[in-house]
């Protein structure tokens, strides 16, 4: 079998995760502990996505992905999804020409016809404004939900070739959302919960997963290196033996 992804290919975790994705998760207990409303919590989580998103230009991570809305988030009290629609609008609506300044290029991957007219425009104004930026990818998950991901790509790949009943992983991959980037090397969850909560789950199949109990909006540069610092630890072994990965390093 010849595969092209990255589940196959040894990258060195010596260096600089290339894609590094991200649950944003405890901006609801963060704001309780100070006796705040949740969404308090919600508007200090923006601050540290700005935070982290500097420290991976300036890391040289190439792919940043963050989970900040799921499938399952319309669960939560119409107030909270409301308020966490606005901040999306405003942070875009401020946030855009800064990323475009600094050669960023934003993605956003989900099932975007659920939100309101006007927030999908805005999308789609700054995906094609900030399209040919090379510095970074930052690509954010808004009612995105890794099942959701999985079975919009079976339908596009069984559309594309009628009739055809025997289809390969290859032959899948190209129509996941996040096509355009290579799997994440490096997955942190913040807020202390150990789950995927139907992130990305194809594309997590090797992923090196980190877990901490920091809150996101207490989550920073600092946080963000020591999470690195865990990855360059890792043997990626890819189902092969320590001795047949240190060979490869050692020929490569
Ligand atoms: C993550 O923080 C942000 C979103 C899911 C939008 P939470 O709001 O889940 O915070 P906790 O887990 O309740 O603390
Ligand atoms: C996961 O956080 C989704 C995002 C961070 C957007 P949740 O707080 O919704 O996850 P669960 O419900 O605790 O698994
Ligand atoms: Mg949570």
């Amino acid at each position: 079998m010849s595969h092209q992804s990255s589940t196959q290919t040894i990258p060195d975790v010596a260096s600089i995760p290339r894609h590094i994705a991200i649950i944003m998760d405890g901006n609801g207990r963060w704001a309780t502990q100070r006796f705040l409303p949740r969404v308090a919590g919600h508007g200090k989580g923006v601050e540290a996505v700005r935070d982290v998103v500097e420290a991976c230009v300036d890391r040289g991570v190439q792919y940043l992905t963050l989970f900040a809305f799921s499938s399952e988030n319309w669960r939560r009290p119409a107030e909270e999804v409301s308020l966490l629609m606005r901040l999306f609008v405003t942070a875009l609506e401020r946030e855009v020409a800064k990323m475009h300044a600094n050669g960023i290029r934003l993605k956003v991957v989900g099932d975007l016809t659920r939100f309101d007219p006007k927030l999908q425009q805005l999308i789609a104004l700054a995906e094609r404004r900030t399209a040919n930026n090379t510095r970074l990818t930052l690509t954010i998950c808004a009612n995105y939900g890794g099942r959701w991901d999985i079975m919009q790509a079976v339908r596009k790949m069984v559309v594309a070739a009628p009739g055809r009943s025997e289809f390969t992983e290859e032959e899948l991959a190209p129509h996941l959302a996040m096509a355009y980037a290579p799997e994440p090397d490096l997955f942190i969850r913040t807020g202390g919960e150990e789950r995927i909560s139907n992130f990305l789950l194809w594309q997590l199949a090797y992923t090196e997963l980190y877990f901490t109990d920091t809150y996101w909006p207490d989550f920073n540069g600092a946080a963000l290196d020591e999470a690195i610092a865990s990855y360059q630890h890792r043997e990626r072994r890819f189902g092969r033996t320590s001795e047949q990965v240190v060979e490869q390093k050692k020929a490569s």
